[in-house]
């Protein structure tokens, strides 16, 4: 029947408008060319990105159905990471819970705003698998490891799709970025990557069919080069792997201009023969170089391409517009957003996402739980009232940060005490984020001085003396870690950890709470602050999650998707590596360095809690095995401790 139906429509569509199909247009004004409406009038158009308005989305659709020759209409499409006004942790946080049902109800919740809001499609989830810390990147994914990495991208392509893409509280998936972006050199982000067929197939490569596996409905190729061919023109990777060993039936997108970008990555002579490149690699979508739209139909008339091949390639993407219901239901309900967002379960998932998500790294002494009758509490440190950094990387375009900070946080959940903040130095990148100004609109501020450093730094000492408890919150800022985020370094940014180390000396009790998107080297922290708590981005009501956590609530259960090594320069440094000749610990050239230890320090899976577990009664069902056969190992634990993982959304979500 669907087929029945593309092929119709297929029919009474001319070359113009065929390749019209396979253009995603820009929306957003920062990318030079005819305006969308213009496009779309004249030939229609596959998709629409970086438009974030539900009015527009109608306007443009309008002129879609009602004055394009074929009456196709669009699929509006932006990146939904983790939340559309409601937001979750980052995608690396949710990992650390290494609980599935924490980015699918989070992926869920988000799904359904974005759609009341009128977007269609969503670029998530990524699934980048990176065991280089350095990499900015490395917030958007699921850490280091393949097994959890498959098992959270099944669980993100479950809550944006649900069972049934036609579902009006759905979206469509995208799994990116295939393949191999993660592995850049270096960690630096866009380098080419290399990487063997066994790394390939056994590391980076598992997410991705994970998500085939759950009926994730796109892909998105990846910037890079992989082993010298560019990912978008990789006919390898998208016929070879994704379409013949997998049998995935829906489109694959390019990653922003990157058809355009074979000619930058000396893969392509010009744009036409780019575009020839990307379609021949069974590349669906042209994601906004318009390389395709200017250069198909002469590569048709000239005999490069023939007809046929164009059209294998426009089927996939009408056959999910009319899955998803998009010829029936065009239109989205303005005012719908407002209703959707109110629903008092968005921000309780949010909140249980946040503590399901940190990690407890340090508690000596039993420092934490702290205790609520505490008269004055002073909150330190550049991130401690910063929307921003709570709500973390990747917002959506056009998004205002409205986030429970974890001063907010602190204060809510200590009405009678007296709660004192000060900020401390700022922090901020040495060499600014294009998105700082291009994205977000925002002008920078200018640099405080030296002597506005100082005069701040003095302050917040001064704030800490006063207090019977510190709570320090210290890491790195939303747009330090992302796209085009990568770092040499994973020390405290800025002047954080001389401020640390002034205010442990005061000799008042100090916890510390981290706000950031990828492992940072906290060595000192880790040698002498009692407390530690990994908060990540926590989303919207990460400061109150914060608080549950510091005020035992809730009991801290996450773990870490990847290792935390204690510098930079250590990385890749990641626990599934093969055994070598000489062992660590053996005494033969050892250790690794010469110059510290080269062993994590945070390993992956690491995390404590308030509480104490017990092992006992551990059983293997089979002494030997072949290849092929299971083996089941089963372990008693008991929980003999004094405190189960949540009392205050424990009931909601049992
Ligand atoms: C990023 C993608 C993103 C796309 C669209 C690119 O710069 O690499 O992850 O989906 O932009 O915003």
């Amino acid at each position: 029947k669907i087929a029945e139906r593309i092929e119709t429509l297929l029919a009474r569509m001319s070359l113009e408008e065929k390749v019209g199909q396979l253009a995603q247009i820009s929306g957003a004004d920062f990318v030079p060319g005819p305006k969308a409406e213009e496009i779309i009038r004249k030939r229609g158009a596959g998709s629409v990105l970086w438009l974030n308005d539900t009015k527009k989305f109608n306007e443009l659709q309008k002129i879609a159905v009602e004055e394009s020759p074929s009456g196709i209409p669009l699929l509006f499409a932006l990146d939904v990471i983790h939340g559309y006004r409601t937001i979750f942790p980052v995608p690396l946080a949710m990992a650390a819970s290494w609980d599935p049902d924490v980015p699918e109800k989070s992926q869920t919740v988000a799904a359904r705003e974005a759609r009341a809001a009128g977007l269609h499609w969503t670029f998530g989830p990524m699934l980048d698998i990176c065991r280089d810390t350095r990499w900015g990147r490395i917030v958007e994914g699921a850490g280091e490891d393949p097994y959890l990495g498959s098992a959270m991208a099944a669980a993100q392509v479950r809550g944006f799709q649900g069972d049934d893409i036609s579902d009006p509280e759905r979206v469509l998936a995208c799994a990116k970025h295939f393949a191999g972006y993660g592995y850049s050199d270096a960690g630096r982000d866009y380098d080419p990557s290399y990487l063997s067929e066994t790394q390939l197939r056994n590391t980076v490569l598992p997410p991705f069919k994970a998500a085939v596996e759950a009926g994730v409905a796109t892909f998105m190729s990846a910037y890079m080069d992989l082993n010298d061919v560019p990912a978008s023109g990789n006919r390898w990777l998208l016929r070879q792997v994704l379409r013949k060993e997998w049998a995935f039936e829906g489109f694959v997108v390019s990653d922003a201009f990157a058809v355009a970008n074979m000619v930058i990555q000396g893969h392509a002579k010009d744009r036409r023969e780019a575009a020839l490149r990307g379609l021949k690699a069974g590349l669906n979508m042209d994601m906004s170089s318009y390389t395709y739209t200017e250069n198909a139909a002469d590569l048709v008339a000239k005999g490069d391409l023939t007809v046929a091949e164009i059209e294998e390639l426009v089927r996939p993407i009408l056959a999910l517009k009319v899955k998803m219901g998009l010829f029936e239901h065009p239109y989205v309900e303005e005012g719908l957003l407002e209703k959707v967002v109110a629903r008092p379960e968005h921000r309780q998932v949010s909140r249980w996402a946040a503590q399901r998500s940190m990690v407890l790294l340090k508690n000596e002494g039993g420092l934490l739980p702290l205790k609520k009758d505490i008269k004055k509490v002073a909150v330190i440190g550049p991130l401690a009232d910063s929307m921003e950094a709570t709500e973390g990387s990747w917002m959506v375009f056009g998004h205002k940060p409205a986030a429970v900070t974890v001063l907010a946080g602190i204060r809510a959940k200590l009405p009678g005490a007296e709660v004192t903040y000060a900020p401390g130095p700022e922090i901020r990148r040495d060499i600014p984020s294009w998105f700082e100004s291009a994205m977000a609109g925002e002008t920078r501020k200018p640099a405080q001085t030296p002597e506005e450093s100082d005069a701040a730094f003095k302050t917040a000492v001064e704030t800490a003396r006063a207090a019977d408890q510190v709570v320090m919150v210290l890491g790195e800022t939303d747009l330090m870690a992302g796209e085009a985020a990568s770092r040499a370094s994973l020390d405290l940014p800025g002047r954080q950890e001389e401020l640390l180390k002034a205010v442990a000396e005061l000799g008042t009790p100090v916890a510390l709470v981290l706000l950031n998107g990828r492992p940072l080297s906290v060595n000192w922290a880790a040698e002498n602050i009692p407390a530690i708590l990994e908060a990540w981005e926590p989303g919207t009501e990460g400061g109150n999650a914060v608080a549950d956590i510091l005020f035992g609530d809730t009991n801290p259960g996450g773990k870490l998707p990847v290792g935390f090594p204690r510098k930079g320069s250590h990385a890749p440094l990641y626990y599934a590596r093969n055994l070598t000749h000489s062992p660590e610990g053996s005494p033969m050239y050892n250790p690794r360095y010469w110059d510290g230890l080269p062993t994590p320090l945070y390993p992956f899976g690491y995390g404590l809690s308030y509480t104490t577990f017990a092992y006992s009664n551990l059983k293997v069902s089979a002494p030997k095995t072949k290849v092929g056969e299971t083996v089941t190992v089963s372990v008693e634990v008991s929980n003999n401790g004094g405190s189960s993982w949540s009392t205050v959304w424990g009931p909601y979500y049992g």
